[in-house]
């Protein structure tokens, strides 16, 4: 097990490449399964996760090499439809290996992915949209059994907006037979990317990034080469931290555009916030105020960036309200950001923040992927040393996070426990 050690009060200054985007690479590395042909991507990240959905996509028969940020996947010997809860278990984002295997191989056993710290995170919808699809589905000892001789074009309705269930049902429809409308679609960017990278193989596909999909099947699907977009996600968490540390960075290599809501708040919250092509440069102007946040589906302010602003209005001037609308757990930063003398009640799905004069180092210990960001931002603000435990949580999303906040002047260490 590994640990952080951070020593608070450094102004974080400099500039720092945005890596691409898990929640764009993940869906992208399973359309591979779409094709018998190679498909190349570039910018993929170096995370546990992605890791994981090579080794399933291996586990499926896929021959897959891997060098650095480059990623290519031969998906023409794929001999199991079968998706094992060893591996499911670690990465719900197995899920989307369902879409792509049904719309190919007309069957997928695919593990229900249980709950994780944040919430039941339930696949219903998922599974809701293949049987319009004409899958026949079953659900037996914790899997999702999944066939049809041939997918056909349906008009599904979401009963709420789910990212990876609109991309499970995207890939699933560009093979089918006829026309798919999916409505009350998803409109995260990293759909959008999806749709990009499908229509480089050949889909017939319209309507990403808004509210309804409309996918013309195709026989086929060729190979491609395809670059992932930046991790907006990553980019807004190196603004926050520089803000909350009275710094400056500039995150470059990443698309201003999909950051509106987050430069939004930064810049409600007292920060100057300049944007270029392919960069933004978050300056802090003094002590922050507080800022109100509630979590809604892009292009609202998203739910991955709740942990993180709520580490900056524990210390910003006045009180905040934060309210998650997307997961019913994910304030478990909370407790750990109290350890540091944050001043915090949770009531129902909305925590009443008190901005403090200061927060004071303390050993943290961290419970998932965007807890962990926060607590390494509140520990770079804090006086003093703090730890944070179970670091392989913010493995899962964060490319070499401590390398890239050291260069920006952080006192950061990785530490083998
Ligand atoms: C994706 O998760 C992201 N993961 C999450 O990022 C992100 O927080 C989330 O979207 C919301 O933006 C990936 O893209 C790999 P949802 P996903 O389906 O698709 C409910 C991170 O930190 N729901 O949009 O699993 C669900 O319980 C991760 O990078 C159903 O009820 O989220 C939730 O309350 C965390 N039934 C809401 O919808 C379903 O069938 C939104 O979930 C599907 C979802």
């Amino acid at each position: 097990m590994q640990k952080l050690v951070i020593t608070g009060g450094t102004p974080l200054r400099g500039s720092v490449v945005a890596s691409g985007a898990k929640n764009a690479a993940l869906p992208l590395l399973a359309s591979a399964l779409l094709t018998d042909e190679p498909v190349v991507f570039e910018n993929v990240p170096e995370l546990a996760d992605i890791t994981t959905m090579i080794h399933l996509l291996e586990d499926l028969g896929c021959k897959v090499q891997r060098n650095g940020h480059r990623v290519e996947i031969d998906a023409s010997a794929v001999n199991s439809t079968e998706a094992n809860y060893d591996l499911v278990k670690t990465m719900r984002a197995s899920i989307l290996v369902l879409g792509p295997l049904l719309a190919r191989f007309g069957k997928a056993k695919v593990s229900l992915p249980g709950g994780c710290s944040i919430g039941a995170r339930p696949v219903d919808q998922h599974i809701k949209g293949m049987k319009a699809l004409g899958a026949e589905i079953s659900l037996e000892h914790g899997y999702v059994n999944a066939a049809s001789p041939k997918l056909k074009g349906a008009k599904i309705l979401t009963d709420m907006v789910t990212v990876t269930g609109t991309e499970n049902l995207l890939m699933a429809a560009v093979l089918a037979e006829g026309q798919t409308i999916i409505e009350n679609a998803a409109r995260e960017p990293e759909i959008v990317d999806l749709a990009r990278c499908l229509k480089s193989m050949g889909a017939d596909i319209s309507g990403e990034g808004t509210v309804t999909i409309v996918v013309n099947g195709v026989k086929k699907l060729h190979g491609t080469t395809y670059s992932v977009m930046a991790d907006r996600i990553e980019a807004g968490s190196f603004l926050v931290a520089g803000i909350a540390t009275g710094g400056d960075v500039t995150v470059t290599h990443c698309q201003p555009e999909y950051l509106g809501s987050v430069i939004d708040k930064l810049l409600e919250a007292g920060a100057e916030v300049i944007t270029g092509d392919d960069w933004v440069r978050a300056r802090s102007l003094g002590r922050t105020k507080a800022v109100d946040i509630r979590t809604v589906p892009y292009p609202g302010f998203p739910t991955d960036m709740q942990a993180q602003f709520m580490a900056l209005d524990t210390i910003s001037e006045g009180a905040s309200h934060i309210t998650e609308t997307i997961f019913e757990n994910r304030f478990m930063h909370v407790p750990e950001l109290q350890r540091l003398g944050a001043d915090i009640n949770i009531d129902g799905n909305t925590a009443t923040v008190r901005g403090v004069a200061k927060l004071s180092g303390a050993p943290l210990m961290a419970t998932d992927l965007r807890a962990s960001a926060a607590l390494v931002i509140a520990a770079l603000v804090a006086e003093g040393e703090s730890t944070v435990d179970r670091i392989y949580h913010l493995d899962r999303g964060y490319e070499k996070m401590e390398e890239k906040l050291k260069a920006l002047g952080a006192k950061i260490e990785r530490v083998n426990k």
